[in-house]
Parts: C-alpha cells; sequence; structure tokens
C-alpha cells in the first residue's frame, strides 16, 4: 500500500509554484521588471533581467551585491556584511535576498 500523495499545490506550465508579483530593478539608469521565480535571488533576477549589476563572492560575506529595496521585503539567506542599521534603511545583499511575496522594487543606485 502506498501513502497518500501530498496536496500538490497550484503549478505553473513548467511544474514551478505560481508566484504573484514581479521584482524591479532600478541599475544603470533604467527600471527593468522580470517576473518573480520561486527561490530566485535578486540578484538571479537582475542577471536573467540581462543586467550586469556589481557582485563578488556571492555567499553574502563581501557586501558588493549591496542595493536597497524601496518596495516589499526580501529575507536574506546569509548576511555576513550589512549592520543592523543597514538593513534597518532597506538594505540587502542581492546575492542572498529572496523576495517575501509580491512585488518588490530593488534600487542599486540608491
Ligand atoms: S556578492 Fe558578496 S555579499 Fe553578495
Amino acid at each position: 500500500m502506498t501513502a497518500d500523495p501530498a496536496p500538490t499545490p497550484q503549478s505553473g506550465s513548467a511544474g514551478q509554484p505560481l508566484l504573484t508579483g514581479d521584482v524591479t530593478i532600478l541599475f544603470d539608469r533604467k527600471a527593468t521588471t522580470v517576473s518573480r521565480r520561486p527561490g530566485e535571488t535578486l540578484l538571479e533576477s537582475a542577471r536573467r533581467g540581462g543586467l550586469t549589476p556589481p557582485f563578488s563572492c556571492e555567499a553574502g560575506n563581501c557586501g558588493t551585491c549591496m542595493a536597497r529595496l524601496t518596495v516589499g521585503t526580501a529575507t536574506m539567506r546569509v548576511n555576513d556584511a550589512l549592520m543592523d542599521d543597514e538593513v534597518a534603511d532597506g538594505y540587502v545583499l542581492t546575492c542572498q535576498a529572496v523576495p517575501d511575496d509580491g512585488h518588490v522594487t530593488v534600487d542599486y543606485e540608491d
């Protein structure tokens, strides 16, 4: 006898859970918006949008990828670079920050 399958979350055509919202990236004096993907960091979203924002370690250690959220919230997997007051001001490590929900705007120029 097999166990009942776990409930299947609503999914998109590629089998990924559907996410509402998008990510707007302010970089190089223009705004680029991409749809959200599950678990994707802000840096990955920016790259998928064809942008080349700064980064180095991609491990949450150096702070090179730092930018400020001006709309929405995100959770950093690792933060070994930003001080508490910077986080309170909305700064995130884009290589580690995954949007929490809905729409977010991240500003590399602030
Ligand atoms: S690239 Fe080093 S903290 Fe993000």
